[in-house]
């Protein structure tokens, strides 16, 4: 079942229908910024919670989370530090962890059923892993990540700079959507629905930030913040724009653009997609400065409201500086590498996928009735044989095609690869892209990594239904 900005409750009650309203254009609420969640002991437990995170006139949500905060702590470490973690599953049903965009070991990529066994109820995983890189990270479970990112488990990860820029505040910003029963204020909790998962995906009909539906920060004129955003939700491209604020794009998943690129249009934040802003408050004290998004309604709406008070500086300053680069992460000369192509097919309105699934070759007629709707290069989910091999640093290139009518952001595991245009011109590195129909996205990478890494679409549910395949680099 669908549900919009339309859905009619009936309900005379004035703060319920303001509330109610607030689903779909996230109007400000009265709540504050929660302080930022402190760092995580030595355990991270995955279990069933409950949050406040419908309007006010709404009893709490139960929630998958990690350590009972949505999202899950913000976990902190130093460029170069170890990351450790014991995943505790205090759920009733098996997860694993998943660290995106790290360039991790490859028995620590937390992808169950390639890298690991899913971690069952009761269990525990130990989790350990080097930070090679500074930036911007998070985590989300990667099991049935389908249902369980979308109830909750995700969080956000971050790797300092030796030196970190000079900013006045550093913010974590984890946006999601929720999609709840305006009746209840609870999840509808179809999380395979099939018309989702042939289609967009999962859209949520409650946005927010930080688990919050009207998020609001704090900020003085001429104050410089870094704003660190992360795209969590299962389905949604978040489409952006600054207001109040000036300011640069410094990195993008992670990685530090070699020049900061001044914000002078949208921002489009993909599923799973990071991005690092340097953002000066032009505005003066009363005047509205935040961030919006583009609403399903095409409005543009608050998604994270800062009430400035006051004059940080009597002016602000001059433009930042690159952030350092990350080592060993240049993309090698790809001219000569072969360019494997992987297909994107399926999908509603497109007569449905057929593909190679469990060992057969199967028409759509048998993989819809699988629940299957999506392939990637012929393979419906994950194949007995990957996709491609790679020697150890072998130059890597495949051209990602999209043959269906919905956008697919499409990421790897592992490594972060550069996108090549028909010119030869390399995009910043990443390591998801989105993919329009009908596009056709080459992306290239020094094959460094050994390992089994997914390659998979991040709207969670395609990823479900087929849109799954994998990589080997020996
Ligand atoms: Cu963030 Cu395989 O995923
Ligand atoms: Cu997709």
């Amino acid at each position: 079942m669908f549900v919009n900005c339309s859905v009619q409750t009936g309900s005379n009650d004035m703060t319920l229908s303001l509330s109610r309203r607030a689903f779909c254009a996230g109007l400000a609420g009265a709540a504050f910024a929660r302080p930022a969640a402190a760092q995580g002991g030595e355990t991270l437990t995955a279990g069933v919670s409950s949050v406040q995170l419908a309007p006010p006139g709404y009893g709490q949500t139960e929630v998958w989370s990690y350590d009972g905060t949505l999202p899950g702590p913000v976990l902190r470490a130093r460029q170069g530090a170890r990351m450790t973690r014991r995943l505790v599953n205090a759920l009733e049903v098996p997860t694993s962890v998943h660290w995106h965009g790290i360039r991790i070991d490859n028995a620590m990529d937390g992808v169950a059923g390639l890298t690991q066994a899913p971690v069952l109820p009761g269990d525990t995983f130990d989790y350990d892993f080097a930070l090679p890189d500074a930036g911007t990270y998070w985590y989300h479970a990667h099991t049935n990540s389908m249902e369980q990112v979308a109830r909750g488990l995700s969080g956000a990860l971050i790797v300092d700079e030796p030196a970190p820029p000079d900013v006045d505040r550093d913010e974590v910003l984890l946006l999601d959507d929720w999609l709840l029963d305006p009746e209840t204020g609870l999840f509808f909790d179809d999380f395979s629905n099939p018309m989702m998962r042939s289609h967009a995906g999962r859209m949520g009909n409650l946005l927010g930030v930080n688990g919050q539906y009207a998020m609001r920060l704090r900020a003085q004129q001429n104050e410089r913040l870094r704003l660190r955003l992360i795209n969590a939700a299962n389905a949604r491209i978040f489409v952006l724009r600054l207001q109040g604020m000036a300011g640069w794009q410094v990195a993008l998943d992670g990685m530090p653009l070699a020049e900061p690129e001044p914000v002078t249009t949208e921002i489009v934040l993909a599923p799973a997609q990071r991005v690092d802003l340097i953002v000066d408050v032009t505005a003066t004290e009363g005047e509205p400065a935040g961030l919006l998004h583009y609403a399903d309604d095409d409005s543009w709406q608050a998604l994270v409201e800062t009430e400035v008070t006051g004059r940080g500086a009597s002016r602000s300053r001059e433009a930042p500086t690159a952030l350092p680069p990350n080592p060993m992460m240049e993309v090698p000369d790809v001219t000569a590498a072969e360019t494997r192509e992987m297909r994107m097919e399926g999908g509603a309105m497109r007569g449905m996928a057929s593909g190679r699934f469990e060992g057969e070759q199967l028409g759509f007629r048998e993989l819809v009735q699988r629940g299957q709707f999506w392939a990637l290069a012929g393979q419906v989910d994950l194949g007995e044989a990957p996709f491609a091999r790679y020697d150890r640093d072998e130059p890597a290139r495949i051209a990602l095609v999209n043959d269906t009518v919905f956008p697919h952001a499409m990421h790897l595991h592992g490594m972060h690869f550069r996108t090549i245009g028909a010119d030869g011109a390399t995009g910043p590195m990443r390591d998801t892209v989105l993919v329009m129909p009908e596009e056709r996205v080459e992306i290239a990478f020094r094959a460094h990594n050994p390992g089994k890494w997914l390659l998979h679409c991040h709207m969670l549910g395609h990823a479900a239904s087929g849109m799954t395949n994998w990589i080997e680099v020996a």
